[in-house]
């Protein structure tokens, strides 16, 4: 299963693109305005720029923050012109006129990522539309009392079916656990913030490994030889 980083911090980019650990970076509105207020091409541009100098020409979903679809196709050629990189994603909500958009951009091979999907209607319909993408909200499904596990595991077992290109992503992480679980239930990717693999990193046993390891040569080192 492919990780994706879900943050447009540029310091945590770069600790993942030093580890060489991403398949891709994924954003939304609300985390591009964690960041220190800035303009907003500028700052898609510095984290494509990162990318790029790590020579990791990954996808880049960027999304798009009118909630008019007959704005969203301009808007999204205007990120296309204002960003020079060429793995840029557009990220769409799903909707019954955003659906026309994702067909309009697909049509153009411009790759859409479909997001804040919550049901396998939802995916079929952005798949069929000619999404990439199709992005599952694990946490916020959770959040509402429902089991985001079935959904994702239907929503793979109808995309083979049909074989269609589209890939699931599982967004709205909120513990290392939601990552496995999510791979084994069928999400070809898995989109979180840095956090998260930095604690899959570790495990009690690799620290004490080690520690054990480290002890037992230094005692060696520390014995007179024969
Ligand atoms: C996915 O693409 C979204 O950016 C994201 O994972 C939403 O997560 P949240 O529920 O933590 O905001």
């Amino acid at each position: 299963m492919k990780i994706f980083l879900d943050s447009a911090n540029l310091q945590e980019l770069e600790y993942c693109l030093k580890r060489g650990i991403l398949r891709g970076i994924t954003t939304n509105p609300s985390i591009i305005s964690k960041e220190p207020k800035t303009d907003f091409f500028k700052h898609i541009q510095k984290m494509a720029d990162l990318c790029k100098s790590h020579r990791q020409n990954l996808p880049l979903s960027v999304e798009i923050f009118t909630p008019h679809p007959h704005e969203m196709f301009a808007q999204a050629q205007e990120v296309l012109q204002k960003v020079d990189y060429e793995n840029i994603n557009i990220k769409i909500p799903i909707g019954w006129g955003e659906l026309e958009v994702i067909h309009q951009l697909a049509k153009e091979k411009i790759p859409v990522n479909c997001t804040c999907l919550f049901n396998e209607a939802q995916c079929m319909l952005a798949a069929n539309a000619g999404a990439k993408y199709v992005s599952i909200f694990m946490g916020r499904l959770k959040d509402i009392g429902a089991d985001p596990l079935p959904t994702i595991t239907n929503v793979r077992k109808m995309l083979d079916a049909i074989q269609s290109p589209a890939e699931i992503i599982v967004g709205s992480i909120r513990h290392p656990r939601d990552i496995s679980d999510a791979q084994i239930a069928g999400a070809h990717i898995v989109t979180a913030s840095m956090k998260f693999f930095e604690t899959m990193a570790g495990h009690p046993q690799t620290s004490k490994s080690v520690q054990g390891f480290l002890d037992d040569f230094k005692h060696w080192m520390s014995t007179a030889s024969n």
